[in-house]
């Protein structure tokens, strides 16, 4: 074997091929370990270990690179726009102008949900989270389109990705309006897939609603910037539901779900609570000595990543981003001040440095979104929105992939051994 990794374990010297992608690390394929030794490898948080095979998306997170199909973020974010980034996801290659056209037509035909999803909604409590009502209702799509469910064709694959992209907004909005006790908003269709969601979102039927270019340009970068990133926690899932051939409405359902937490897409919102909590740059020395602090559970929200070991690349855009939706709305917001200095801070620090801690994605994003008009609570929604498309291309991929398997991983079983059921009255 020409590049193999060698393992001596239970008597046995056994080799494993290395395998090569077209950039990152190598990976040792120890798909035949158990079956040769009965052992297997332990790594809880797959911190070392690559789940599958994609050609998607592309992280390096000691450099802070994020690629999509080998294209930077920073491009992406600064040319092109979410439907494009989107078609690119899906497609592997940039579109040509009439297959952007055709793509962004469909989608936006696709944009109004079944009118009796509009009865889910009415059944949840006025204070819902939002995200509560994102994985009932898009969990619910499954039973209202099961005309493209049979995930073993690619028409019904992309009819329901298609779908998926196209209604999200929509039942985002609806979550938004729901909570505020507004009419649900209906799709306008000659609007951008953007300008409609805000539209969506902020409008009324009362009375014409003005979609601000520079605020759609900033959520429209906003969701380029979440569109998609490569095997995280939520997109794990995606791929695990759905690798049991479950429906892909129910596998985004599920990715939703694991978006929501604090750790994950939730930090958004707990970044922007945090900056609230901290107020003023002369706290910030106090919290600081909280996160450090190792028998406090807080932490600084919207810093650190499982990946990224440098400053991940969307806060960047997302950090300059602030500045334009302030011009263009005029506004000011003195937690912004609060959150550059809290970064200048932390970066400087001795415990932020050792530990490769900087701001994430989540860091600035909460300012930008709040600035806009959405309340905290949405935040993660806005994030499911973007990361939809995401998910829909790995689940494709996935499913199209001839070597696809149920995920069933193993255990380190720590419990009892065998022992007898003792009767109640002898316990
Ligand atoms: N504040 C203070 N200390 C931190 C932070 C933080 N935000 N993040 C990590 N650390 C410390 C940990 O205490 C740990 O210290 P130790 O080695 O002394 O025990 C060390 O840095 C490594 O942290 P882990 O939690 O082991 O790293 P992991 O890769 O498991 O976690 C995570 C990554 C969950 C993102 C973490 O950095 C965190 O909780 N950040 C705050 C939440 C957040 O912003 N999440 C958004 C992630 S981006 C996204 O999902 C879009």
């Amino acid at each position: 074997m020409s590049n193999s990794a060698k393992l001596s374990t239970g008597g046995k010297d056994l080799e494993y091929p290395v395998l090569s992608g077209t950039v990152g690390p190598e990976v040792i394929d120890i798909r035949k370990l158990y079956g040769q030794t009965g052992q297997f490898t332990f790594d809880p948080g797959f911190t070392s270990t690559a789940s599958c095979e994609s050609a998607i998306t592309y992280i390096d997170g000691d450099e802070g690179v994020l690629l999509h199909r080998g294209y930077p973020i920073g491009q992406l974010a600064e040319h092109s726009s979410f439907m494009e980034t989107s078609y690119l996801l899906l497609n592997g290659e940039l579109p040509s102008t009439s297959e952007l056209a055709d793509f962004t037509r469909t989608i936006s035909r696709h944009t109004m949900l079944h009118e009796q999803l509009a009865t889910f909604y009415r059944g949840f409590r006025r204070d819902a989270h939002p995200m509560a009502i994102m994985c009932g209702v898009v969990g619910a799509l499954s039973a209202f389109y099961h005309d493209s469910t049979d995930i073993s064709d690619p028409l019904h694959r992309k009819i329901s990705s298609h779908r998926l992209i196209a209604k999200m907004p929509t039942i985002a909005a609806m979550a938004y309006k729901y909570s505020v006790g507004q009419p649900f908003m209906y799709p306008d269709n000659s609007l951008s897939y953007t300008g409609n969601f805000l539209r969506m979102t902020f409008g009324v039927p009362a009375e014409k609603y003005e979609v601000i270019p520079a605020v759609e340009k900033a959520m429209d970068r906003i969701f380029i910037l979440h569109a998609d990133h490569e095997q995280n926690a939520s997109t794990s899932t995606v791929r695990l539901a759905g690798s049991s051939g479950a429906n892909p409405f129910a596998c985004i359902a599920a990715g939703i779900a694991c978006l929501w937490g604090p750790a994950h897409g939730g930090a958004n919102e707990a970044a922007l609570n945090m900056l609230k909590e901290i107020g003023t740059p002369d706290k910030i020395p106090h919290y600081i000595a909280r996160a450090k602090d190792k028998n406090d559970p807080f932490r600084l929200m919207g810093f650190g990543h499982r990946v990224y070991k440098n400053y991940d690349p969307r806060a960047t855009v997302m950090q300059s981003t602030v500045r334009e939706v302030f011009d263009a709305l005029k506004v000011n917001d003195p937690l912004f001040e609060t959150a550059l200095e809290l970064e200048h801070i932390a970066l400087n620090d001795p415990y932020f440095i050792d530990k490769k801690l900087f701001p994430n994605v989540d860091f600035y994003s909460g300012i930008i979104l709040s600035a806009i008009g959405f309340p905290t609570t949405m935040f993660t929604v806005l994030f499911a929105l973007a990361r939809t498309v995401g998910w829909v291309a790995q689940w494709n991929e996935m499913i199209s992939d001839p070597n696809q398997k149920i995920g069933r991983p193993r255990q380190l079983y720590t419990g009892s051994t065998e022992r007898d059921y003792v009767p109640l009255d002898k316990r």
